[in-house]
C-alpha cells in the first residue's frame, strides 16, 4: 500500500516536471538570444539574479555574449550588455512600450488607478506635466525654495541644533535623511502653516513632517517587495504608512498648504480636470511623487557626503570651489542669518561638486532601464547582429555593467572624486571603450523618454546640500579609516542603492566665519 502511494506521488511529480519542462520553459528559436530558464518554476533565475545582479550578468555575458535572455519571476528578460547597442534600443523605440512597465509598477506599489491613458482613467500626459514642472523655467523657484528650507532645517529649527563648541555625533545616512527629506518634502508639498512664527504652529508643522518621514521610511522598506508583485496587504504597517501619507495628501489637506510646488499644484488641477480618479486615488498619485522625489535622492546624498568626507583631496577641492563661488557672488556665511542663495547658473558652474556627486552615483546606482516589446520584431544591434524578440518580452539595460567596466573606468571599484573632470578642471564628457567613444557611459537617471525628469533638480539639491554643510560645518568621520559600507542589494534594479549600515561622523558649527 505504502509503495503504491509513493509510486502515485512519483508519477504525479514526474508528470508536473514534464509539464513544466514542456510548457513552462522557453525553447530558443532560430535567431533568438540564448535563453536561461532557471531551475525554479516561475521564479526562473530570480534568486541568483537578486543575490548579486552584476555578478550574475557578468557570468552570463561571458557565457553567451552581448545579449541573452533570462526568465525572472515569470518574465523573459533580454539583457543587453553592449553599451554601443544601447542607442539601437532607443532608436528602435517604436517597437517598445516604455509606459507599460512604469505605469503597472506605480499602480502595484501606490495603489492608484492607472495613469496609462489607454486604460481610460485619465487623459493627462504625465510626461509633459513632469517636464513642465521640474525642468527649464520651473527650476529657479524650486532651487530657491529648497535652499531656504535646507538652511532652516540645518540651522533655524531644532532638527540639528549644532553649536560651535561641541561636536554632534550622528550617522551620515541619518543626517542626510533628516535634512533632505524635510527640505525636499516642504519644497514640493509646501507648509501647512506657511511661515507662521508662532511656536505652537511651528511645532505642529514639525510634527507633520516627522510623521511623514516615519511613514515614508516604513513604506519605502517594502518597496522592492511590492515591485516584485507581493500585495501590500501582506505588510500591515507599510500599508497603513502609505495610507497615512495619502491622507495628508487629500485635496482638502493639500489646498490648505502654502507654497506648494508647480508640480503638485498642476497635478491637483489635472487630477480634477482630466481624470476620473476618486479622492483616494488622487492622493495616492501624490504619494508616488513623494517617493520618486526622495527614494533615490536620500541615498545619493549619503554617498556623495560619505565619499567626500572620506577623501581629504575631495574635501579640499570642494571647499575651495564653494569658497570661490561664494566669494565671487559676494555672499557671506553667517549661521545666525542663514540666507545663502545660489542661482541655477552658479550651481551649474561647480564642476568639482558635480564630479563628486557623479562619482558617488556611479558607484551606487543600480537602476534597470526597462522596455516591453509591443510586437514580435527584429532587434538590430550595433555590431550588425539582429535578434528576434517576442511580443511582451522585456528588454533591459543594467547600467552598473557600464559603471563598473574597467575598460571604461580605470580601477572601477575605487572612488576618484575627479573622475568626471577634464585636464582643465571642467566636466569630462569623453569616455572610451576599446578606443571607441561612448555615447552612454553614465546612466543613474535612466535613458530615452523615461529618463528621470527630476534629474536636474536632484543634482542641484545635492549640490546645495554639500555647499551648505561645507560652508557652515566642520565635519569628520569618527573613524577616518572606516570601510565603505556594502551596497544593500535588495533594491538592485530600482535606483540608487542604500548602504547596508550607517557610518558615524561628527559635526559642529565652524568657529571662523
Ligand atoms: C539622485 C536622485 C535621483 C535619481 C538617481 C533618479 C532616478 C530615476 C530613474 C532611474 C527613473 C526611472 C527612469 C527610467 O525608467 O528610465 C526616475 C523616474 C522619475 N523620477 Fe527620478 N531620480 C532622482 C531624483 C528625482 C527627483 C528629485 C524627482 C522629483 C522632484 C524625480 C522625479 C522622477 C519622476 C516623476 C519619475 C517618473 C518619470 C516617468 O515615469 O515618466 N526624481 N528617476
Amino acid at each position: 500500500m505504502i509503495i503504491s502511494i509513493a509510486l502515485i506521488w512519483a508519477v504525479v511529480v514526474g508528470f508536473c516536471c514534464f509539464l513544466w519542462l514542456a510548457v513552462g520553459t522557453r525553447h530558443r528559436q532560430h535567431g533568438e538570444p540564448a535563453v536561461e530558464n532557471g531551475l525554479i518554476p516561475y521564479l526562473g533565475c530570480a534568486l541568483q539574479f537578486g543575490a548579486n545582479p552584476l555578478q550574475f550578468l557578468r557570468s552570463r555575458q561571458k557565457k553567451y555574449g552581448h545579449i541573452f535572455t533570462c526568465k525572472i519571476a515569470g518574465q523573459y528578460i533580454h539583457f543587453l550588455c553592449d553599451p554601443f547597442s544601447y542607442h539601437s534600443v532607443i532608436r528602435q523605440g517604436r517597437h517598445l512600450d516604455w509606459r507599460k512597465f512604469h505605469f503597472t509598477t506605480s499602480v502595484k506599489a501606490f495603489g492608484h488607478d492607472s495613469f496609462d491613458p489607454r486604460h481610460g482613467y485619465t487623459t493627462e500626459n504625465l510626461h509633459q506635466t513632469f517636464l513642465k514642472t521640474l525642468q527649464g523655467e520651473a527650476l529657479p523657484s524650486l532651487i530657491e525654495t529648497m535652499m531656504g528650507h535646507l538652511q532652516d532645517v540645518m540651522l533655524r529649527s531644532d532638527t540639528l541644533s549644532p553649536s560651535k563648541d561641541q561636536w554632534e555625533v550622528d550617522g551620515i545616512f541619518a543626517f542626510c535623511y533628516k535634512v533632505m527629506f524635510e527640505s525636499g518634502y516642504l519644497t514640493l508639498f509646501g507648509k501647512e502653516f506657511g511661515d507662521d512664527k508662532c511656536h505652537a504652529r511651528q511645532a505642529a508643522q514639525k510634527a507633520l513632517v516627522l510623521n511623514a518621514l516615519e511613514n515614508f521610511k516604513e513604506f519605502d522598506k517594502i518597496f522592492p517587495a511590492l515591485v516584485a508583485g507581493l500585495p501590500i496587504h501582506v505588510f500591515k504597517s507599510a500599508y497603513s504608512a502609505r495610507e497615512n501619507l495619502a491622507r495628508t495628501m487629500h485635496a482638502e489637506n493639500l489646498s490648505k498648504r502654502k507654497n506648494v510646488s508647480d508640480l503638485i499644484s498642476m497635478r491637483m488641477i489635472l487630477n480634477d480636470s482630466l481624470s476620473t480618479f476618486n479622492d483616494v486615488s488622487k492622493a495616492r498619485t501624490h504619494v508616488a511623487l513623494l517617493w520618486a522625489s526622495q527614494a533615490n535622492t536620500l541615498p545619493a546624498t549619503f554617498w556623495s557626503l560619505f565619499y567626500m568626507i572620506r577623501s581629504p583631496d575631495a574635501m579640499k577641492a570642494a571647499r575651495k570651489e564653494v569658497q570661490q563661488v561664494l566669494q565671487d557672488s559676494g555672499l557671506k556665511v553667517d549661521p545666525n542669518d542663514p540666507t545663502l542663495n545660489l542661482t541655477r547658473d552658479q550651481l551649474g558652474n561647480m564642476p568639482v561638486l558635480d564630479s563628486i556627486i557623479k562619482e558617488a552615483m556611479r558607484l551606487s546606482s543600480a537602476s534597470m532601464n526597462v522596455r516591453v516589446a509591443k510586437e514580435d520584431f527584429l532587434l538590430h544591434l550595433d555590431n550588425q547582429e539582429s535578434y528576434h524578440i517576442r511580443k511582451d518580452d522585456v528588454i533591459a539595460l543594467y547600467p552598473p555593467m557600464l559603471h563598473y567596466d574597467p575598460e571604461i573606468y580605470e580601477d572601477p571599484y575605487e572612488y576618484k572624486f575627479d573622475r568626471f573632470l577634464d585636464d582643465k578642471g571642467q566636466e569630462k564628457t569623453t569616455f572610451y571603450r576599446n578606443g571607441r567613444r561612448l555615447r552612454y557611459f553614465y546612466m543613474p537617471f535612466g535613458s530615452g523618454v523615461t529618463k528621470c525628469p527630476g534629474r536636474f533638480f536632484a543634482v542641484y539639491e545635492i549640490k546645495q546640500f554639500l555647499t551648505l554643510v561645507l560652508s557652515y560645518f566642520d565635519m569628520e568621520l569618527l573613524d577616518p579609516a572606516v570601510k565603505v559600507p556594502p551596497l544593500d542589494q535588495s533594491r538592485a534594479g530600482l535606483g540608487i542603492l542604500q548602504p547596508s549600515y550607517d557610518v558615524d561622523f561628527r559635526y559642529k558649527l565652524k568657529s571662523s566665519h
